[in-house]
């Protein structure tokens, strides 16, 4: 967690989220700094139709498949909605993700005196203030008018102070992005928040051109893996009703 740390004015930080074994394992020895098990997984592998229906076991199940895959970057597990609502139930949640995963890092979407009672009990914590999907119905772009900024910009702040590691800021004006980054000794991780934070973070189903339906403007697709599987399909049910498959090389005699 410290080499992270230690990265902010050296060289950008390096995100992606995986929520299972290959994918964490392939993201890892591609060199990846870190690996987030976002709870984005409710939407992008469960189906739902926001990560307010993401349980505690739902992300010990998909963290242990992600410690499983990686090798060298730090795995962090993000903590479902409810709880970490009070300080208490935030330390047992907490515990019981590290205990369960093998991970000791834990993302909590804002909430400063639960990040303050986590990390005092040796738990490294990763902050994420702007957009918040916890707390909100629909996706909007957060601080852009002088109240909302302050908030962000405030929380930012809170959270460091109360022990984060390092900050996610979701869906802000670049220019925020860049006053939070100044002003944090911690480094700053951004996903649609410009090119001035410490790091970037995006979903990987996204990059992989997975997700077709929504896509914000932040991401940038680096394959099409969804016309890959489609094709992919299309091959094997073709080759298997022609009786192209298997061979004879592909059968055991
Ligand atoms: O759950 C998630 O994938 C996240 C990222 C968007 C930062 O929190």
């Amino acid at each position: 967690m410290q080499h992270i740390v230690q990265l902010k004015g050296k060289r950008k930080i390096t995100a992606l989220t995986a929520y299972d074994y290959p994918t964490a394992k392939i993201v890892s020895e591609a060199g990846v700094d870190v690996i987030l098990v976002g709870d984005s997984l409710g939407m992008v592998v469960l189906g739902y139709s926001s990560t307010h229906f993401v349980t505690l076991d739902d992300m010990i199940r998909h963290g242990q498949a992600v410690m499983r895959g990686n090798s060298k970057s730090l795995v962090v597990i993000d903590m479902p909605i409810a709880t970490c609502d009070t300080p208490e139930k935030a330390i047992a949640s907490c515990r019981k993700v590290c205990e369960e995963t093998g991970a000791h890092v834990v993302k909590i979407e804002g909430k400063p005196e639960s990040v303050r009672a986590v990390a005092q009990t040796g738990i490294a914590v990763m902050g994420h203030t702007g957009l918040k999907p916890q707390e909100v119905q629909s996706y909007k772009i957060q601080g852009k008018d002088d109240i909302s900024r302050k908030k962000v910009f405030e929380e930012a702040v809170a959270l460091e102070q109360a022990g984060a590691f390092a900050v996610i800021l979701e869906c802000i004006p670049s220019s925020l992005g860049l006053e939070i980054t100044q002003k944090l000794r911690i480094p700053t991780i951004g996903i649609g928040a410009g090119s001035l934070t410490d790091g970037q973070i995006l979903v990987l189903h996204d990059i992989l051109g997975f997700s077709s339906d929504v896509r914000p403007r932040f991401v940038r697709k680096y394959a099409h893996i969804d016309k890959e599987i489609s094709q992919a399909t299309h091959h094997f049910i073709k080759d298997v009703i022609s009786g192209n498959y298997p061979s004879e090389q592909e059968s055991y005699s």
